[in-house]
């Protein structure tokens, strides 16, 4: 079944805690981003991971190998249940990413190590103007490439628009991990967002994870808003 991770875009501890209460067992997986990580630090990841929560530490690397091993053990080493790094970072990074991960934990659960392809903010034409080439290749297209590349460095999924999960699964297989941003409930602001879908799409579509953020914790009710959701995932 497809689960629902919330994203805790919030500017301190405390803020992103009473996020985490208000949404008590509806809610398991957490994702901590740039925004909480640079204000909470690794105690972010260490006051969920005593809620009994999971984390995915958003951080999306991308730097130069040795670099990105060492950030990856750092993240192991604190407990994230998923970590990320990005695709573009290319493959030499990406191996040392899991070989790191591996070294830091010989035995016990692993955490995913997950690489963003191309960021649901962006469309074909952002992309295009950020490659600097256009010869017809679409989102969907480097979606496919990177997801392949992340594969075949041992990477465990990666982060996708509910647009690109046929072809990934097409590609990588039905265990690969993917993880979906982008989500809207049906008529809610995309805002920044351009490849959307509503959850039960991406669940219908095989998500194996939905990340919301702004939907649920800027929410009247984040609490109805998160149940709401769950319950369209379990209708699927
Ligand atoms: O508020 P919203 O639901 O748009 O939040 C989506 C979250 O997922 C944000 O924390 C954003 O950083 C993250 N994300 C994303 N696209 C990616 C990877 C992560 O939107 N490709």
């Amino acid at each position: 079944m497809t689960e629902l991770m919330v994203a805790l875009d919030r500017d301190s501890i405390p803020l992103a805690l009473n996020v985490v209460e208000k949404l008590g067992d509806t809610v398991e997986w957490y994702k901590v981003g740039s925004q909480l990580f640079c204000c909470g630090g690794p105690d972010a990841v260490k006051e969920l991971k005593s809620r009994g929560k999971k984390v995915f530490l958003d951080l999306k690397y991308h730097d130069i190998p040795n670099t990105v091993a060492m950030a990856v053990a750092n993240a192991v080493e604190m407990g994230a249940d998923m970590v990320n790094v990005h695709a573009q970072g290319g493959e030499e990074m990406m191996a040392r990413a899991v070989a790191a991960a591996h070294a830091v934990k010989s035995s016990g659960e692993l955490p995913m190590l997950i690489a963003v392809t191309v960021l649901t903010s962006m469309d074909d034409n952002g992309l295009r103007r950020v490659m600097n080439v256009d010869d017809g290749r679409t989102a969907a297209d480097q979606v496919r490439h990177l997801a392949a590349m992340a594969a075949s460095c041992g990477m465990d999924g990666v982060v996708c628009s509910a647009h690109e999960i046929g072809l990934v699964r097409k590609v990588c297989g039905k265990t690969f991990k993917l993880v979906v941003p982008g989500i809207r409930p049906a008529g809610g602001e995309p805002g920044d967002q351009k490849r959307v879908m509503t959850p039960s799409e991406a669940a219908a579509a095989g998500a194996d994870f939905i990340v919301v953020g702004r939907p649920v914790i800027d929410s009247p009710d984040p609490a109805a808003t998160a149940r709401q959701i769950v319950s369209e995932l379990q209708s699927i």
